[in-house]
């Protein structure tokens, strides 16, 4: 199995630049993260790596091949879904997946069968099966698009906004089938999405681009480690008074604490992993009642937000 490598890829659209020398490289079996602001240039790359566009400069590899001199590999071997489903709304659910099935080459019937019908069942869509996909609901013609991008069990698949429009077990749905086909089958994922909290949870690695360069790249523990703000611990207890205060306040790697809402104490920590027993251990002795700890750390968002800020594109 193989990933991608980019080298300066760039796409030009008259002076419009939407991809602007992006060298970057995702791991065979990784989910690799592509965030950034509308118009940042995510899709532009989905469909330069996916061969349905040329680029401007540039080159990359994708699952071993190149996509400058061998761009029919590049289609056979990665799936696609982009903002547009294509989809044929006048053929039924199961016609369209084989209609994909056979071009992507599926020749054996029985497992082209099988293969369909589990995909759709996975789904939810197996007894609306024979319907037009015209009548289906938008949801259901994105899972649809989904399954079609899957029906080959592409060794590259680019997710582009996989789980807009879809309702939350829909959008779990495709977050366990994302994960299933990266950890057990070794799929490689590009991930395009505007929900931090999903690349948080399933992406390995993540690239914030804007206006089509990358400003950040790294896993989501190397962007929070750009941000300035360390982690802090929260310990809620049932009451806190002075004592409580005076008790830790002088500890070993306490550099302050603040107590914030009714029953809460914010501890900045030289390092909070290390420090969090010793904490806690003082904050009983001292007659603390301790309800909850928690280490709070800076979110995706957070460094998203910090990342992007100033400009809309
Ligand atoms: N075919 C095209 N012709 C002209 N300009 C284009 C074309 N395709 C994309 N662009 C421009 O390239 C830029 C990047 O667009 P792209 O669709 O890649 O952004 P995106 O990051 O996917 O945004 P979104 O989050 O809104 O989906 C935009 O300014 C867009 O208008
Ligand atoms: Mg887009």
């Amino acid at each position: 199995m193989s990933g991608i490598e980019a080298e300066g890829l760039s796409k030009r659209f008259g002076t419009l630049t939407a991809v602007d020398r992006l060298s970057f490289e995702v791991k065979p079996g990784e989910i690799f993260g592509l965030l950034g602001p509308n118009g940042s240039g995510k899709t532009t790359t989905v469909r330069l790596l996916s061969c349905l566009i040329a680029p401007s400069e540039g080159s990359a590899r994708v699952a071993g091949f190149d996509i400058g001199r061998e761009p029919l590999k590049v289609r056979e071997a990665v799936g696609v879904l982009t903002e547009n489903p294509g989809i044929y709304d006048r053929l039924s659910a199961v016609e369209n997946m084989e209609f994909f099935a056979e071009a992507y080459g599926l020749r054996d019937r029985a497992e082209r069968d099988s293969r369909i019908r589990e995909l759709l069942e996975f789904f939810d869509l197996w007894d609306r099966r024979g319907e037009r996909v015209g009548t289906f609901s938008k949801g259901m013609k994105q899972k649809l698009a989904i399954a079609k991008a899957v029906v080959h069990r592409p060794e590259v698949l680019f997710l582009d906004e996989p789980s807009s429009g879809l309702d939350p077990k829909a959008a779990k749905d495709i977050r366990d089938l994302m994960e299933g086909m990266s950890r057990q089958e070794r799929h490689t994922i590009v991930l395009c999405t505007h929900n931090l909290e999903e690349a948080e949870r399933l992406c390995s690695r993540v690239m914030i681009i804007r206006k089509g360069a990358a400003i950040a790249t790294g896993s989501v523990e190397d962007l929070r480690r750009k941000l300035h703000g360390a982690p802090e611990l929260e310990v809620v207890l049932d009451e806190v008074d002075d004592r409580l205060l005076r008790a830790t306040a002088k500890l070993e790697g306490v550099k302050a604490v603040n107590a914030s809402a009714k029953g809460t104490l914010v501890y900045d920590l030289d390092d909070p992993e290390a420090r969090t027993p010793d904490v806690v251990r003082s904050l009983v002795q001292a007659g603390g009642r301790v309800r909850s700890v928690n280490i709070l750390r800076p979110s995706l968002e957070d460094a998203y937000l910090e990342l992007t800020e100033g400009e809309s594109t």
